[in-house]
């Protein structure tokens, strides 16, 4: 198997369908979760927003994490509730993650708080180069804002593109106050490579 037929393989037939967290799918490269987990250790955010919700796997993991490695809340957005209960340090908020109403409680919950972003919802360039500039400022400097999947522009998956990495090349022509943070590619095998972006404002 080459290494662009085991990411095909991972994407379509592991990470969609078979990657659960207390029985809840969770649609993430479990490598990227290790990771995440790391950086959460290190940053010790006080709350994390993650843009893109779906099933709920991810968010509950991440509730864990804020309880076991941090101490903090979750804030996760998406389009449509997902069926789960949420644990008592998760806010959801439902909406589209570029509307004003939903920035203004985004804004509400995370101004003055240490934060950090996981941006999995819409992967359009267009879409995530938004985020990157609304929910950027947010993200406290050490802290990260991980844009997921630009996979999709690595690999030229032509449905896709142009995706996150496209935007994310954009928007780091528009500020200094990020920098791409390689070292978190270390498992090589990561949904977001490039994406790992690292606050270094002063
Ligand atoms: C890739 S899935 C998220 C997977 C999830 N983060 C996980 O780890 O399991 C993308 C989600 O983003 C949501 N979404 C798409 N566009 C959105 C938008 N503009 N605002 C908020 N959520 C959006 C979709 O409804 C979908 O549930």
């Amino acid at each position: 198997m080459t290494l662009r037929e085991w990411i095909e393989h991972y994407q379509e037939s592991v990470a969609m369908k078979q990657v659960r967290y207390r029985g809840v799918l969770a649609w993430k490269n479990v490598f990227d979760l290790w990771v995440i987990q790391e950086i959460i250790h290190e940053t010790q955010p006080e709350v994390v927003i993650e843009i893109g919700c779906k099933f709920g796997g991810t968010t509950l993991w991440l509730s864990d994490i804020m309880k076991t490695v941090a101490s903090g809340r979750v804030l996760s957005i998406d389009l449509a509730r997902p069926a789960i209960p949420f644990p008592d340090n998760v806010d959801f908020i439902q909406g589209n993650s570029i509307s004003d109403e939903t920035l203004a409680k985004v804004r509400k919950r995370a101004q003055g708080k240490r934060a950090m972003v996981i941006a999995d919802g819409n992967h359009t360039a267009d879409h995530v180069l938004q985020e990157l500039r609304f929910y950027g400022p947010l993200v406290a400097s050490g802290c990260y804002f991980i844009a997921e999947d630009g996979i999709v522009d690595v690999m030229e998956w032509e449905k896709f593109t142009p995706g996150p990495l496209v935007a994310v090349q954009r928007f780091l022509t528009q500020t200094d106050d990020f920098e791409i943070d390689r070292d978190r590619e270390k498992f090589i095998l990561t949904y977001a490579p490039g994406g790992f972006l690292k606050c270094v404002r002063p």
